[in-house]
């Protein structure tokens, strides 16, 4: 069954991620197959994968190198890709921090490429843009993590067929 039938569900599919393997082939098929100008907020627990997801995006638009975590300098901006990756954490920030960064810049008036944007703790946005696609990270009950797709508009749910039609799911649950 297509996203589409599924559009007044906001959150779906889930994904089962049995280890940190599974998180990093989740991220890499979002390298592949996500377009310019995605801004991905992704959310979950302290150490529920959230960088291994970008570690994996990064691979998937084919950056070189290794990817850390933005921790400390809040965005990392990574240009040697299919498309450049700006990867931001909001861990530390308050609100008021969050606005003072400016991340709309990375989506909106062309001051940068359009690429693809990943927020870790992306919920600490107060406003987050509309267009936003969102990935949550959990324990699962089992060994490993859980991953649940979706958006901030359901409209936009469909954007995920572009990554799913790869047929790179073959987890879900
Ligand atoms: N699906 C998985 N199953 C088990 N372990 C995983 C899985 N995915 C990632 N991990 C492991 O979880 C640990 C934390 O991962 P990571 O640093 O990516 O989390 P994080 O959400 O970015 O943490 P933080 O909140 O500190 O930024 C790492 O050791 C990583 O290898
Ligand atoms: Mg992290």
């Amino acid at each position: 069954m297509g996203l589409r039938n599924q559009s007044r569900e906001v959150n779906l599919p889930l994904v089962h991620l049995a280890d940190s393997q599974a998180t990093l082939e989740l991220g890499k098929s979002l390298g592949r197959g996500l377009s310019a100008g995605t801004v991905l907020l992704i959310l979950g627990d302290l150490g529920s994968g959230k960088t291994t997801l970008v570690q994996g995006l990064a691979a998937g638009l084919g950056i070189p190198g290794p990817i850390s975590s933005p921790t400390f300098t809040l965005i990392n901006e990574y240009l040697e890709g299919r498309l450049p990756l700006y990867h931001a954490d909001l861990y530390r920030l308050s609100p008021d921090q969050v606005e003072f960064l400016d991340l709309d810049r990375y989506w909106d008036d062309g001051e940068t490429l359009p690429g693809i944007v990943a927020i870790e703790w992306g919920d600490r946005m107060i406003q987050p843009p509309p267009q936003a696609l969102t990935l949550a990270l959990s324990y699962s009950q089992q060994e490993g993590r859980q991953a649940r797709l979706g958006a901030i508009l359901a409209a936009n749910l469909v954007q995920w067929e572009a990554v799913i039609d790869h047929g790179l799911l073959v987890n879900e649950v």
